[in-house]
């Protein structure tokens, strides 16, 4: 049969071995922006004995179908993980189920081991784009982890086959880059109480050698999606969806923001420790929620903090994208965001986001309305009938707990 595999430099054994195995071996990279050298990838691919190499840009549907709903929702895991990966696996595995079902592949087959949550994400999203394809998983398949279990066993197989394996001995963790982040897991990372080595970050500068000046830029937002970015130091605005995105991850890199390091708990159940990245996502994050605040009604607030943050940010991590509950959520965000329209100013300063201000034309926000200086709108004495009333309930509480001497 004939299988693609989600390549990186990393699965040249698996390809190696699902030859031996007597599959013909088409290779699959996506580019969703993570620093890499694609042609070298190519050549290895095919050394290796891929009969095709499939290179497929998907860094702007990446951005305005994965990304976009996610600051719009202020899509997080367990309060810290910006969820970087999680939003790149449905467009990898889209671009994937296009290839396959172009090139006649039956197969899909990914490196991803059986403790984590890729496979999961890879395969529930390729199953619901094509759900007759079938996934080779090695990793989870005996022949394969008997034989390869351990480092040295996959390096000795490397050397037999003439794969170039990189140094891993100066970099002993994985990553997973891509132009929202970079995630760092396993080897020495595993020990939680091990702080990572200060030259394991990449994406941003230590927050302690950014520069002394901060830097000051405004973002535009036309319902939560971030449309313009003004730069004075540079005198530039920037308006193209991957432009935007760029432009935010080289300030982020600069001023040291963005860096994270957590013990999370994974889809099937087990805690891993990770450390990452997020950019341009960590001031995309600030300025939007900021804005929110002028912008949007309380109670839709409170209701997309409660439904739509939490589910779509719980859809990403456990690769729940294709399905209809996911259709279901992302179809609320818009009417969500229709108000969340203007400028926020923002300071970036050694690892900080700092909201300086912010305008709309939206109007919620009424200045003399809201203002303590001024009486108008409505009757003071009648906040004093909404005071009396909401505390009927409470006075109550308050009796009882008396009587039975809890006060
Ligand atoms: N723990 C993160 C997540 O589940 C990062 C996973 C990194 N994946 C990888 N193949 N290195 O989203
Ligand atoms: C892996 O297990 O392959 C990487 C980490 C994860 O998927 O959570």
């Amino acid at each position: 049969g004939r299988v693609l595999l989600a390549y990186s430099g990393d699965t040249s054994c698996i390809l190696a071995w699902l030859i031996e195995e007597g599959y013909e071996v088409y290779a699959f990279m996506a580019d969703v922006g993570q620093e890499e050298d694609f042609e070298a990838a190519r050549k290895k691919a095919l050394a290796v004995g891929a009969k095709k190499f499939f290179l497929e840009d998907l860094k702007r549907e990446f951005i305005t179908e994965l990304i976009y709903p996610a600051v719009q929702a202020n899509a997080i895991y367990e309060n810290v993980y910006l969820l970087g990966t999680s939003l790149a696996r449905p467009v990898i595995a889209r671009g994937m189920m296009s290839v396959a079902d172009k090139e006649g592949c039956d197969f899909v087959s990914h490196g991803c081991t059986g403790k984590g949550n890729d496979q999961v994400r890879f395969e529930l999203a390729f199953y619901g784009l094509k759900p007759d394809i079938k996934v080779i998983a090695p990793w989870r398949i005996p022949d394969f982890y008997n034989r390869f279990a351990g480092r040295q066993a996959l390096l000795t197989y490397a050397a037999e086959k003439q794969i170039p394996v990189q140094q891993t001995a100066a970099k002993p963790w994985s990553t997973d880059e891509n132009l929202f982040h970079i995630s760092y897991e396993a080897g020495i990372l595993e020990d939680p109480d091990v702080t990572p080595p200060t030259d394991m970050w990449k994406l941003t500068t230590a927050p302690e050698d950014a520069p002394t000046t901060p830097e000051r830029i405004t973002i535009e937002f036309k319902a939560g999606i971030p449309v313009k970015v003004t730069v004075p130091d540079s005198g530039k605005e920037h308006t193209d969806a991957v432009d935007v995105f760029m432009t935010l991850n080289a300030l982020a890199r600069k001023h040291g923001i963005g860096r994270i390091d957590i013990v999370e708990n994974r889809f099937i159940g087990v805690k891993s420790r990770g450390c990452y990245e997020s950019p341009a996502a960590t001031i995309l994050r600030v300025a939007h929620m900021d804005l929110e605040g002028l912008t949007l009604d309380r109670n839709v607030r409170s209701l997309r903090d409660q439904f739509v943050t939490i589910e779509l940010s719980r859809i990403l991590y456990n690769g729940h994208w294709f399905t209809p509950e996911r259709e279901f959520v992302t179809s609320s965000i818009p009417a969500s965001q229709r108000t969340v329209n203007g400028l926020v100013r923002l300071k970036l300063y050694k690892g900080n986001v700092v909201v300086e201000g912010r305008s709309s034309d939206e109007g919620l926000y009424d200045e003399k309305f809201s203002s303590m200086d001024e009486l108008g709108g409505f009757e003071p004495t009648d906040t004093t009938g909404f005071i009396q009333i909401e505390s009927i309930r409470i006075k109550k509480w308050a009796q009882a707990n008396v009587r039975k001497g809890q006060s």
